[in-house]
């Protein structure tokens, strides 16, 4: 079936109280696992593609994912992950992105909302729906002062004023969670009650970045195959399912299946010294994180959604 947007996948989990997974994909194998996970599972999901991503496999890749995702039997979105410009944009969209997010969270707030806007004026002519983000990711300690959680974590008033000048379907949050395999001591501080006084003054969709689980024992795989990844620490699944209930419709991941790939394609080469076929070596690593991806599904609440 043809690609369908952002906003359709996620404003059925908004009102359904689940959460849908954009994964971000660089390579055949990835999306792959992305959609054959999606397949097994009934799960709708966005196909996330970031501009270091487009860069790496350039418009081949993006046509290469739109066929495969065409050939799906449950609804997926193509979804640019982190669009710096209104260009970048515009780029995307033309190359049959069905959502982009334009990320001027760094900006000051009057400049992100008429940046946004202006993504959002020129997507919407086309059919396109967009995500926006507010507040700083980057992970709070549990114990900070509220003065300095917020000047980072967004606040429910500017949410509201955001989305109501900007026009953007889906909004990024930042509420303690921050992107990579090394997400702060222990089990990272979420926000929840953030999410819910934000939820309860907006009805669009919420975006969790930085979502990933960063698994203990894949982290201990990784690390017993010649790996070196320290103080790694991911997002709880149950943080992840309460967010969820609050309000949290799209869940990002990508950390979670970088680390799939390089823990099989590490064990490949190191059990089998001898082995040199690409297939044999890439094979496994597609399907250690299609087994990630659908665990995500089941957590997330997407399985039997699509
Ligand atoms: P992770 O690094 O936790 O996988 O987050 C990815 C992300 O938020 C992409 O936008």
């Amino acid at each position: 079936m043809p690609l369908v947007t952002g906003s359709s996948i996620l404003d059925a989990a908004r009102a359904g109280g689940y959460g849908v997974g954009a994964f971000n994909t660089n390579n055949m194998e990835i999306t792959q696992a992305i959609l054959e996970a999606a397949e097994a599972t009934r799960s709708p999901v966005l196909v996330a593609v970031s501009e270091g991503g487009l860069k790496y496999g350039g418009k081949t890749l993006i046509d290469m994912v739109i066929g495969m995702g065409r050939e799906a039997t449950v609804p997926v979105c193509l979804h640019l992950d982190h669009g710096s410009s209104f260009e970048s944009c515009l780029r995307t969209i033309r190359m049959g992105f069905t959502s982009v997010m334009i990320d001027k969270s760094h900006e000051d707030e009057a400049t992100n909302i008429a940046e946004t806007k202006r993504v959002v004026e020129a997507a919407h002519a086309v059919g396109v729906t967009v995500e926006a983000e507010i507040g700083r990711l980057g992970g709070v300690e549990e114990h900070v002062v509220v003065a300095e959680e917020d000047a980072i974590l967004t606040k429910p008033e500017e949410a509201e004023r955001f989305m109501a000048g900007s026009g953007a379907d889906y909004l990024a949050i930042a509420i303690g969670t921050s992107h990579g395999a090394n997400k702060g001591k222990g089990r990272p501080y979420i926000d929840h009650k953030r999410i819910r006084e934000i939820a309860a003054l907006l009805p669009n969709p919420l975006v969790m970045h930085g979502a990933s689980g960063v698994p203990a024992e894949l982290v201990a795989r990784l690390n017993a195959a010649g790996g070196d990844l320290k103080d790694a620490s991911g997002i709880h699944e149950d943080d992840v399912r309460e967010a969820v209930k609050h309000g949290i419709a799209k869940i990002n991941t990508d950390t979670d299946l970088r680390l799939a790939m390089t823990v099989a394609v590490r064990e490949v080469l190191g059990a089998k010294p001898k082995e040199f076929d690409p297939r044999k070596i890439l094979g496994p690593a597609r399907d250690l994180m299609r087994q990630v991806i659908e665990e995500r599904m089941h957590v997330f609440g997407s399985a039997g959604q699509g």
